[in-house]
């Protein structure tokens, strides 16, 4: 049933804590993308969150907390790194998951025996998290298997008519979603890459870093099942390309009979903007630079199927610190589909 979804600026969140409160799911900004949250300890509430968002019930949800005073109730034991990373990381990017008490329902948890949580940096999630005084499970504020919202419009082309609310923050700075990082084993072991880099989390902790974060479709552990959907993909078709001749390569299959016909763009580093004639280019910023590119990517998918493009190439960056983070993002929304020049 169709439901009338309102936008409001931060000057009335106290309507956002209320429909939290009430058991109501509500979209709001944070630090890293956009989530629509539901009061975690309340199972019918959560369950609203998979109805509108049309996720897969096997995927859980990350409990969102203003204050490490609520954990307490909501994890078993956990290791002792794991305190120091919060102490060190929160609020910030990066979602720890631990042993689960009793008193999370399953449905946040999918089942599993463990829970994700974290503390989002961001003024107006902390304060709509104060205020109502909750646990909140928030995955990101699409539907199932588009990019994550960084924009509130972006959560309204999702979920207008789904949900009741969406509160406008304006853009995330992130723009890429929080790291998720398994604490329930050792090492430690990074199941998603986010805005917390590995090389950050080493300096405390001993971290491994699971297969699936480069390949699609493989996992030691498969533990975050999450990662196993098609992700952050736009409605065309995405083509990572690696190497060192990128534009030629690029330039070359442009012009290849497999691609006749077919609408074509690329999401280009700023200094290759002009390498492209007769194509759509989208800036994703210097080379040098994969936080600029992370912080634009979502927000440059959805402008390629605003474009109507059927295919759009991707030229890749190195995989380190937030380079990691984009090139995870990449090979997720190209599948199989990566190209070395
Ligand atoms: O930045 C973020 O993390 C955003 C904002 C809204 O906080 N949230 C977000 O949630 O990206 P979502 O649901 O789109 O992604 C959560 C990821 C999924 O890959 C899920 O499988 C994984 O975290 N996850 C959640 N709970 C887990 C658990 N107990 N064990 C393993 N993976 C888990
Ligand atoms: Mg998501």
């Amino acid at each position: 049933m169709a439901v009338e979804t309102r936008i409001i600026g931060p000057e009335l969140i106290a309507e956002a804590v209320a429909l939290l409160k009430q058991g109501e799911c509500v979209a709001f900004p944070t630090e890293t993308v956009y989530g629509l949250g539901a009061n975690a300890l309340d199972a019918e509430a959560v369950a609203k969150i998979f109805t509108a968002k049309g996720r897969p019930a096997d995927n859980p949800l990350i409990v969102h907390i203003y204050s490490i005073d609520q954990i307490a109730g909501l994890i078993g034991d956990c290791h002792p790194a794991a305190k120091t990373l919060m102490e060190r990381f929160w609020p910030g990017p990066l979602s720890l998951v631990l042993p689960k008490s009793g008193r999370v329902p399953g449905i946040v948890s999918a089942g599993l025996d463990t829970v994700a949580i974290r503390m989002p940096d961001h003024d107006l999630a902390l304060e709509i998290l104060r205020r109502a005084d909750l646990p909140v499970a928030a995955p990101s504020a699409n539907l199932s298997g588009s990019p994550s919202p960084t924009r509130a419009e972006h959560v309204w082309e999702d979920l207008k008519g789904r949900i009741p609310l969406i509160v406008d923050g304006g853009p995330t700075g992130w723009g890429v979603e929080s790291t998720v990082l398994d604490c329930t084993c050792l090492p430690f072991r990074i199941l998603r890459p986010g805005g917390v880099t590995v090389e950050q989390l080493r300096r405390f902790a001993e971290i491994a870093i699971d297969p699936s974060v480069f390949q699609n479709g493989v996992s030691e552990r498969p533990r975050s099942p999450g990662m196993k959907y098609r992700h952050y993909a736009p409605r065309a078709e995405v083509v990572l390309v690696l190497g060192d001749r990128v534009p030629e390569k690029i330039n070359q299959l442009a012009c290849s009979p497999e691609y006749a016909g077919r609408k074509l763009g690329v999401l280009a580093v700023s200094e290759h903007l002009r390498a492209y004639p007769g194509l759509t280019v989208f800036d994703l910023g210097p080379k040098q630079e994969p936080k600029t590119a992370a912080a634009r990517l979502y927000n440059l998918l959805r402008a390629v199927d605003q474009h109507g493009l059927d295919i759009v190439f991707v030229e890749g960056f190195t995989e380190k610190e937030i380079g990691l983070t984009l090139m995870n993002r990449l090979r997720k929304a190209a599948g199989d589909r990566v190209i070395q020049s």
